[in-house]
């Protein structure tokens, strides 16, 4: 089984550099210890450079939460590139969060921005999510065109280095209805290897990680790893108290996966 990704993101916390210091040092210290989780913080692009190591472990690494659409260095004022957070560290680079997606990152710009990521060489962990539920499936049909024009200017070979989180929009942050269930994460997983099979082949649609992201925390998390086979999971508010950090990575560690046997 492959190892379960848990992605941590931090969003614009906390509020100073001695606290992610701190908070950096004890995901280190508990994720080195784990055998079948990958760990990966994602701070401020600020705080990057304060977390990486002299000593990099094979079991955590570092993701940037936003890049700039700009592959080139350049005349953008306040804009951070995807070479630039590589440079200082970070595998993987988050884009298209509803976060950046509510703050104005269109379609166009999530693609941009995917690709900006890839060409840096860093994974992206490419967000889609539907912002409201309706029981005919129209929000299927919304996760599909979400998936095709995000990924429009791949090659196949680039879903290789793509992560998919799937984070219905109503799931994540304080304003949360709280988490889907792992059953529904489950089918929506499919639908996502459905059209990943479509763009880019079965054996991509096969390999290619899915997380579930939206109010996970230390007493959901191994349903959504267990029952919906999530390959992993994107976690924000949980991701800044230790104690949860810590069990859920404990958890993790541990999961059993359900296998669903029709009678
Ligand atoms: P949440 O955020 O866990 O606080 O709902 C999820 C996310 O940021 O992706």
């Amino acid at each position: 089984m492959k190892d379960k990704l848990i992605v941590f993101n931090w969003k614009m916390n906390p509020a100073e550099a001695k606290e992610a210091r701190w908070l950096g040092a004890k995901v280190k210290t508990i994720s080195s210890r784990l055998k079948k989780v990958q760990t990966v913080m994602v701070p401020p692009a600020v705080f990057l450079p304060l977390l990486t190591s002299t000593k990099p472990s094979r079991r955590w690494s570092l993701s940037a939460q936003d890049i700039s659409l700009e592959k080139e260095t350049g005349a953008f004022t306040g804009e951070i590139s995807a070479t630039q957070v590589a440079s200082v560290g970070a595998k993987y680079v988050i884009v298209g969060h509803s976060e950046r997606r509510g703050r104005g990152d269109t379609d166009d710009v999530v693609r941009g921005k995917l690709m900006a990521g890839l060409m840096a060489g860093l994974s992206v962990i490419l967000c889609v999510g539907e912002k409201a539920r309706d029981a005919h499936g129209a929000y299927l049909d919304f996760l599909r065109a979400q998936l095709i024009s995000a990924t429009k200017a791949c090659r196949r070979a680039d879903f290789k280095n793509l992560i998919i989180a799937y984070e219905p929009v109503w799931a994540v942050g304080d304003q949360a209805a709280g988490a889907d269930t792992p059953d529904n994460f489950f089918h929506n997983a499919l639908f996502i290897r459905k059209v990943i099979s479509g763009l880019a082949g079965q054996e991509t649609a096969l390999s290619i990680p899915i997380l579930y992201g939206g109010s996970v925390n230390s007493a959901n998390a191994v349903e959504f790893l267990a029952a919906g086979r999530a390959d992993g999971l994107l976690i924000g508010r949980a991701s800044l108290v230790p104690e949860e950090v810590k069990a859920i990575l404990l958890l993790a560690d541990q999961v059993k996966v359900k296998v669903k046997v029709k009678k």
